[in-house]
């Protein structure tokens, strides 16, 4: 049996690498870029800095900074119009993960048209749009690396899973230094949902060796380095790791999937506005819990990973201190459970059910060690009351 593993055109990873736009766009014969962004990157000045580094190389190019966080079928629209007008022949893409996602639906939709439903899972969507140059500045969502978007239907608050080549960027562009100055909420944020892509990949269903090697690498990166970047966010080694390991972790969940924290928290994040990665790190410890009995080796080669068992440790022995890692983890990255998050015990309750059927019905939960049936689903949600 073999595996097919899809990856960017180009990685330039490293110091200053998101330098190096112009002589990519120059490498894919593109002259007119499109800079799709957040208005946090333009304040920043990030989005100034691309433009005058294009312009040092004759590349004229426009900014559409509109994106939102959890980008939603309306938030994209306006991106998508800009595109269809306009003569672009590229797509920069500036920011976290939602403007990097957004920037994948615009490439779609603004290429082919269509609802961004139609585009949705079980659809594989192979078309390619305008090539995307990610350059992400969260380490992170991994996004950069993933044939995966994700857009909000806010007509009933689904949180569309989108997969396919069409997705990936042709090329990411990995710069540790775009991340010195993000605030610690997101940096931890951010970095828990690293560590559950990585770990998700490898204990995954869909797992192969190329994807658990990529998915080891990063969680060996992140496990020692997501507090250090919490604490001194200028800690340039730290930050460094903490973004390749995201990089890896994507390309680890992007050719074995995620699992069962991911399918679990979306439907929270739509429904209650909850950070991506602040409703993985809720999820994570109890989900690592229910599935560990079905997977005990490879969780506890997780916990060697991250560095809180050692190869002495027997396996059960390694799982229960990965467990209470994970933990110490989400006291010491000052994590909020849903109540401390301000979601209203009833409303939660009573959208349970709802909930456990979006989850299933992303599919993520099929790769998960032990596949959970609604009512499982349900359990794990109350837990974390
Ligand atoms: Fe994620």
């Amino acid at each position: 049996m073999s595996n097919q593993i899809i990856l960017p055109r180009v990685l330039q990873v490293g110091e200053n690498a998101s330098l190096e736009i112009p002589s990519i766009l120059d490498s894919l014969g593109c002259t007119r870029p499109l800079i799709i962004t957040d208005k946090m990157m333009v304040e920043l000045g990030y989005a100034k800095q691309v433009q005058s580094c294009l312009k040092d190389h004759q590349i004229n190019s426009e900014v559409f900074d509109d994106t939102v966080p959890e980008p939603t079928v309306s938030s994209i629209q306006a991106g998508v119009d800009t595109v269809r007008n306009g003569n672009y022949d590229s797509i920069i893409a500036l920011g976290g993960g939602s403007p990097i996602d957004s920037a994948k639906a615009i490439s779609i939709l603004g290429k082919f048209g269509g609802e961004m439903r139609d585009y949705k899972f079980p659809r594989i969507v192979n078309e390619q749009g305008l090539p995307i140059i990610a350059v992400p500045t969260t380490a992170g969502t991994g996004t950069e690396v993933t044939r995966f978007t994700i857009i909000t239907d806010e007509t009933n608050d689904e949180k569309m899973l989108c997969v396919g080549v069409g997705f990936m960027p042709i090329a990411a562009l990995v710069d540790y230094k775009l991340t010195l100055s993000l605030p610690a909420r997101i940096t931890a944020d951010t970095g828990i949902d690293a560590l559950t892509h990585a770990m998700e990949a490898y204990v995954s269903k869909k797992a192969s060796p190329y994807s658990d090697s990529q998915a080891i690498a990063a969680m060996k990166l992140i496990g020692p380095n997501l507090r250090r970047v919490y604490h001194d966010g200028s800690d340039h080694k730290a930050r460094e790791a903490m973004m390749l390991g995201s990089t890896l972790a994507g390309i680890a969940f992007s050719n074995a999937s995620v699992a069962l924290v991911h399918g679990m928290s979306r439907p929270i994040g739509a429904a209650f506005h909850v950070p991506h990665g602040l409703s993985n790190a809720m999820l994570l410890p109890a989900v690592t819990e229910f599935s560990i009995p079905s997977a005990e080796e490879k969780y506890a080669d997780c916990a060697r990973a991250i560095g809180v068992a050692t190869q002495a440790d027997s396996d059960d022995v390694a799982n229960q201190k990965l467990i209470a890692e994970l933990r110490a983890l989400n006291d010491e990255l000052q994590v909020p459970t849903p109540e401390q998050f301000g979601i209203d015990r009833q409303q939660f309750f009573d959208l349970m059910p709802t909930m456990a059927e979006q989850a299933l019905a992303s599919g993520s939960p099929n790769n998960n060690p032990i596949v959970p049936t609604a009512e499982q689903i349900i359990d794990i949600y109350q837990q974390l009351w």
